[in-house]
Parts: structure tokens; C-alpha cells; sequence
């Protein structure tokens, strides 16, 4: 879901109200009503039914801000929570109450765009705590004035490993330096990320950059798809048969957008791109620049740092080098392609076929398979350099520990 950066000054979400709870047995009903007093939500519904009747019920009044919905009588929780995505006004929370407690529940509950899951039986001490921590989130978002950071990844040749960079760098900025993160990729025909992930590609992202008119935060809580709570795809997989033109102000709009609901955006972008996208650069907090050791690279990256540097970006622009020590790729010396390019190399990214091979295998990242890998070490030095932090890992929350297992 795409936070609502701030909902002063939205007429519209003035007049909701701040609770609603749709439950189907006595003592949920007994600790909604108890939780919701000890919030000041005094009076607020609390209603015999699960989602179905939520859905019934709130299709045509403002949406409460808070909403405890209670799926264990669906047959299909996830249809009918999609049914009330419908329904619901943006920057509504989402509580669910369930009878299954399973982590794989849990995941697939929070892509579908649900804030928080409770395991039945459930007590108002943890449904006020569920309330707490969700409003909390919630005033941080108003009080975050600041756009999020902003880091460009583009490649100075294809297949050095610049996606991967850019889906497991915002994976760790997502997980370990606990940054909301949306990661974008420009590649509309060709992008990787979706098999990354293994998610399905983003439906509308193609429409929407070749038309700025037609970008709103509806339009991203679309098509953007949840990975889980923390981080958020936004990818294609168009057709060849369609060529699709991007407009520059469609993605100034896109980004203006992303950067007022996430703490950071990482953008994969294709180097054919940089000819008319340039302006991307330019507002990035930092550029990273994939080369590798080949005199062919030499070429490409010339141009392409050029390209960057004549952007004149504002932030940080880093040179990075790609699956170094790769058997077969003939590479040069650093000290020879450092001169050439008149540029020091900041980072390498070590050649680890065992790390690719095992998120290969398993359809994860490999900061997620291969954590104390080579290259998901240097990946995440590389995070800590961007985005701050000191690249050690953080010791994480079992529940999320488990969702990034999961994920
Ligand atoms: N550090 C690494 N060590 C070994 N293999 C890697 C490494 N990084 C990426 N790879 C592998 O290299 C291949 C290409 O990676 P990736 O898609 O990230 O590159 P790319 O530069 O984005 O390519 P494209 O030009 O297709 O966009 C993939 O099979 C990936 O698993
Ligand atoms: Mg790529």
C-alpha cells in the first residue's frame, strides 16, 4: 500500500472515521471494543461479521482510518480482501484476525496489502498494541517531510550484474538499514526483477510513463507489487510487438510520487535510457555505475560516466565494478581501466558463481541465500556507503527474519 505522506490538508480523509471493527465471535468483539476505548475511539462500530460484511458496509461511506477485519470465516480471505481493497480509500490500515498461524499466511496476507495479522484468540492488550505501533507508522509518515533518497543504478554494459545490484541493494536498505524501499525497473521489455522475485510483473506500469497525466498514488498502489511490508516492485514484461515510449515528465511525476511514500527508490535503469532520461540522473542522491574489466567496458563506461557527469547529479556518483574475477571475460587491469576512464574504481562486486547459482536455484536474492556470500558482503558495504549505516548486519525481529526466509 502507498502511504499517504500526509493527510492534513486532504479534505476528503478529514471526515473519516478513526476505527471500524468487523468481527465474528464475542470475545474478539469484547477486546475490539475494550482496545478501541483505551485508543479514544469511543463509540466507534464495532460490527457482527467478517469481511464480507466489511466490504457491504463500507461501499459507499468514507473508509475508516483503522479498520480490524476478521477473515477466519472466508473461504477465500485473500479474494475478499481484494474485494475491500476496492472498497477502502487510500491510506486506510488494515488489521486482519485469523485462526491460522502460519508465517506463509502472515507473507501473503501483508502483500495483499493488510497492515498487521493477529492470531486468534486475540486480547485487547495486543490490539492496542497492534493500534499503537500502526499510528505510530503512521505519524512518522506526517512528519517525514523530506523526499526519500533517490539511487540510480545503470550499467555500462549488459549482463555485469546491475540488476542484481539493484534488487539486493534495496533489499538490504528495505531490511537491514529498515528503510520503506520501492525498487524500479525501467527495463519494460526485458527487466529481470520479476524473476528475481518471483512475483508477477506490475500490471499498468507501461501506461502510466507514457502518460504523466495519469500518475497518482492509486495508479502506484496498483501496479506496484508487495514483495512484503518493506519493500515494494515496480517492473514490466511488455510485449515486443509493442514499443512503448517513456515520457520524461511521466517519470519526474512517478518519482516525485515515490519519493513522498517511500524512505528510498532504487531505480534500475538501462543505459540506452541515459540519452533521454538524463534528468533521472541529475536528481539522483546517488548514481552507481556497473562496469566491468573488459576493454569493451572501457568504451561503453566512458560514455556513459560522461553521459552521467555531464547530468551534472547532484549527489553521489560511484563507480562501481561488476562480477570481478569472472572466468572468460578477459579482463584488464584495474590500474588500466582506471586510466583509461580517468576514474577511480569505488567498489568491486567479486565474480560468486556459488552465491548466483544458489539464488538462482531457489528464486531468492542472494542476500537472502548466500547472506555471508562474497558478493552479498560487498553489496551490502556498498548499501552502507550509499545510505549510511555501517554494513554490518542488524539483528532483526524473529518475524521479519522469517518473512526475509520467506521471501
Ligand atoms: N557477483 C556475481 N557473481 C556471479 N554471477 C553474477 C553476479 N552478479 C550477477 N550474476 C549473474 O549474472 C547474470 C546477469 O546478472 P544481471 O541480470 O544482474 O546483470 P545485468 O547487468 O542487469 O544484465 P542485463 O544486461 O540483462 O540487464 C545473472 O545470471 C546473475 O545471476
Ligand atoms: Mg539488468
Amino acid at each position: 500500500m502507498v502511504p499517504v505522506p500526509a493527510d492534513a490538508g486532504d479534505g476528503a480523509l478529514r471526515h473519516r472515521d478513526p476505527f471500524a471493527a468487523f468481527v465474528t465471535d464475542d470475545a474478539s468483539r469484547q477486546a475490539a471494543v475494550t482496545a478501541a476505548n483505551e485508543q479514544g475511539w469511543t463509540g466507534a462500530p464495532i460490527a457482527e461479521g467478517g469481511v464480507a460484511a466489511a466490504v457491504e458496509s463500507l461501499g459507499d461511506v468514507p473508509t475508516p482510518r483503522m479498520l480490524l477485519i476478521d477473515i477466519s470465516e472466508s473461504a477465500d480471505p485473500f479474494r475478499d480482501l481484494s474485494r475491500l481493497a476496492e472498497v477502502c480509500q487510500e491510506g486506510t490500515r488494515v488489521i486482519a484476525l485469523g485462526k491460522v498461524n502460519d508465517v506463509d499466511m502472515f507473507r501473503r496476507l501483508i502483500q495483499a496489502g493488510v497492515d498487521d495479522y493477529l492470531v486468534k484468540p486475540v486480547n485487547a492488550t495486543a490490539l492496542s498494541r497492534a493500534f499503537t505501533s500502526l499510528g505510530r507508522e503512521r505519524a512518522n509518515l506526517r512528519e517525514a517531510s523530506a523526499p526519500g533518497k533517490l539511487v540510480v543504478v545503470v550499467g555500462a554494459r549488459g549482463g555485469i550484474g546491475t540488476t542484481t545490484l539493484a534488487a539486493n541493494l534495496a533489499w538490504l536498505v528495505a531490511h537491514e538499514q529498515n528503510k520503506r524501499s520501492m525498487l524500479v525497473d525501467l527495463d519494460l521489455h526485458f527487466g529481470g526483477l520479476a524473476l528475481a522475485f518471483d512475483i508477477e510483473p506490475s500490471r499498468g506500469l507501461a501506461e502510466a510513463l507514457h502518460n504523466p497525466g495519469r500518475i497518482d498514488d492509486l495508479l502506484i498502489e496498483r501496479a506496484a507489487v508487495k514483495v512484503d511490508k518493506q519493500l515494494s516492485v515496480l517492473c514490466a514484461e511488455e510485449g515486443l510487438e509493442r514499443a512503448v515510449h517513456v515520457d520524461s515528465a511521466a517519470i519526474e511525476a512517478l518519482m516525485g510520487r515515490l519519493r513522498a511514500g517511500f524512505d528510498c527508490v532504487v531505480v534500475d535503469l538501462p543505459r540506452a535510457m541515459l540519452a533521454a532520461h538524463a534528468h533521472l540522473v541529475a536528481a539522483a542522491d546517488a548514481v552507481m555505475v556497473v562496469t566491468d574489466y573488459t576493454l569493451l567496458a572501457a568504451r561503453d563506461c566512458t560514455r556513459v560516466l560522461k553521459r552521467v557527469r555531464d547530468a551534472q547529479p547532484k549527489g553521489k556518483v560511484m563507480l562501481i565494478a561488476g562480477r570481478v574475477g569472472a572466468p572468460g571475460h578477459g579482463e584488464i587491469a584495474r590500474a588500466d581501466l582506471e586510466k583509461m576512464l580517468d576514474a577511480k574504481i569505488d567498489a568491486e562486486i567479486p565474480h560468486d558463481a556459488k552465491s548466483a547459482g544458489a539464488s538462482a536455484e531457489t528464486g531468492k536474492l542472494l542476500v537472502v541465500v548466500a547472506s555471508s556470500g562474497k558478493a552479498a558482503g560487498a553489496v551490502r558495504a556498498m548499501a552502507a556507503l550509499v545510505l549510511g549505516g555501517d554494513g554490518a548486519t542488524v539483528k532483526l525481529p524473529l518475524w521479519r527474519r522469517l518473512l526475509s526466509k520467506e521471501s
